[in-house]
């Protein structure tokens, strides 16, 4: 169940949140018991205090206004009733003067009082059984006091109480205050809880729409976030197939959106890979192919007869050139794989440009003479030194002075300069005046097996792969090349190489 991404997204969420709101639950509930019991001690108080006023007005009037007596009576009434607490008035001997309980409460107490006051033989009052009871009270030393419990024991049968005693202190006469007695208040704490339940009730089933709403919302997001990831995997299978047109339709910004662009940058860059290899195929097949049908075709022509004896010797001379054509081909093509693949590593080494270009130049000797080009060497320094494989840009140069060699006209110009240019690199050039190239063919010159229709004809031995594997090697020694021409009026290779001193 756990094995999708997607489960385990909305799993987890759904556990946090859940758990969010049950720590919220219980510090809610906590927090609500403290303050809804405060809350009512804070009122009991203030009844207390408005009842111990009331007294002070009705005691030592009652036999003057004899109305009074009911009017207190009602006011206990009415405060007991408001705050559905008990109220004691208790003198400071403990009898008990007045009392009143709201009705549910009403016989209990009466119970209560029954059963644990006092009564002496004589007296028709009620009295708390023992002085522990009101002694704190009535020494006047505390404006109020508030507990939370069985009220010592007394009320132990009937659960917690939170109970408030107020003082009830006469007007001094002579500068010292008299308590009379005190106000008792007795409210039932699971009573005074029951908000508190009501609160929670009303909380708990908010939070539980929230949470359903939480979840559905974490639901589609989950399952938004991870579709782009679903439809990678599908087409990451589709591509491992060999099929590379698939295109994710990406629309999102965060990090799963990234991954689909740059999934989708992989997947064309793997296109372009796939059309050069199925291009690169072709061009090797028709490449062989054409040397080979040249040969065949000749030495059956020898064979059979239709190339008449004389004629044999030319022929041959063809069927050599094509085979040997057909060697350079093969030897390229393996050096090219090579270097691209990175498989023949560089041997870097501090060499003189100069000297590897007088090499090429003996070793275009013949040609050169043959074809009575004009060369000039024009060096910015007698030795200038450049780290690179030796081999390598030997080979670069050959490539390039060959190629001037070749399409250049007899008698032509050929000049090779060497430069120190900017960024610590030296600039090589190979210039020519032979007859140039247009801008079209510019632009392929150097990829594998091109070659201008003007080259197919002039130069049968080319295999036009000299200008791929030199850009290839100059790549690997992060270095550029760049070609410059003008029709009719010949071409510059220049390239760059790292300069040491
Ligand atoms: N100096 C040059 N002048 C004119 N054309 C050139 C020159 N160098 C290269 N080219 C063109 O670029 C093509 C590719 O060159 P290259 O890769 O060396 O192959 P190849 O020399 O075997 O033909 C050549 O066939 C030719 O058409
Ligand atoms: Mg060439």
């Amino acid at each position: 169940m756990f094995n999708s991404l997607f489960n385990k997204l909305t799993a987890m969420f759904i556990l946090v949140t859940i758990l969010g709101f049950v720590i919220m639950g219980i510090m809610i509930f906590m927090f609500l018991g403290d303050m809804v019991v405060n809350e009512m001690a804070l009122n009991l108080e203030k009844t207390a205090q408005t009842i111990t006023d009331s007294f002070l007005v009705y005691d030592g009037s009652q036999t003057l206004y004899p109305w009074l007596e009911s009017w207190f009576a009602g006011t206990l009434r009415s405060h007991s009733q408001n705050t559905q607490a008990t109220i004691w008035i208790i003198d400071r001997s403990g009898y008990l003067w007045r009392f009143d309980s709201p009705d549910s409460e009403y016989t209990a107490m009466y119970k209560v009082i029954q059963e644990k006051f006092e009564r002496g033989p004589t007296d028709i009052r009620w009295r708390l059984p023992s002085d522990k009871y009101y002694r704190k009270i009535m020494t006047g030393e505390y404006d109020v006091l508030r507990e939370v419990g069985d009220f010592q024991g007394l009320l132990g049968e009937s659960g917690q109480w939170l109970t408030i005693q107020k003082p009830i202190v006469l007007k001094p006469i002579d500068g010292k205050s008299v308590v009379w007695g005190a106000v008792f208040m007795h409210k039932p704490v699971p009573q005074i809880l029951a908000s508190r339940t009501y609160i929670f009730q009303f909380v708990f089933y908010s939070s539980l729409v929230a949470l359903v709403v939480c979840i559905i919302l974490l639901y589609f997001i989950t399952r938004r976030m991870t579709r782009p990831l679903k439809e990678m995997n599908h087409a990451a299978q589709v591509i491992a197939k060999g099929e590379f047109d698939q295109v994710l339709d990406v629309n999102s910004r965060d990090e799963v959106g990234q991954l689909a662009r740059t999934f989708n940058a992989m997947t064309s860059e793997l296109r372009n890979i796939e059309n050069h290899r199925r291009e690169f195929i072709a061009n090797v097949s028709h490449e062989l192919r054409t040397p080979i049908t040249t040969i065949r075709g000749f030495i059956s022509g020898i064979l059979d007869g239709t190339i008449p004896a004389e004629k044999q010797a030319f022929y041959l001379d063809i069927v050599r050139t094509e085979a040997e054509r057909l060697g350079r081909l093969v030897t390229d093509l393996l050096d090219l794989s090579r270097i691209e693949s990175g498989e023949s590593r560089l041997v870097m080494k501090k060499v003189d440009i100069n000297e590897i270009i007088r090499k090429c130049i003996i070793q275009l000797e013949n040609n050169i003479t043959k074809k009575r080009l004009n060369i000039e060497m024009i060096f910015e320094a007698e030795i200038m030194r450049v780290r690179a494989d030796p081999d390598a840009i030997l080979r670069v140069v050959f490539n390039l002075l060959h190629n001037a060699v070749k399409f250049t006209p007899e008698g032509g110009n050929i000049s090779v300069f060497t430069m120190y240019a900017r960024d610590g690199k030296v600039e090589v050039s190979v210039k020519d005046n032979g007859h140039g190239l247009e801008p079209a063919e510019l632009e392929r010159i150097f990829e594998r097996f091109y070659k201008t229709d003007r080259s197919r004809s002039d130069d049968r031995k080319g295999t036009g792969l000299g200008l791929a594997i030199a850009r290839s090697i100059l790549k690997e020694h992060k270095q550029d090349i760049q070609v410059s021409s003008t029709p009719g009026k010949g071409t510059t290779f220049t390239f760059t190489l790292e300069r040491v001193e």
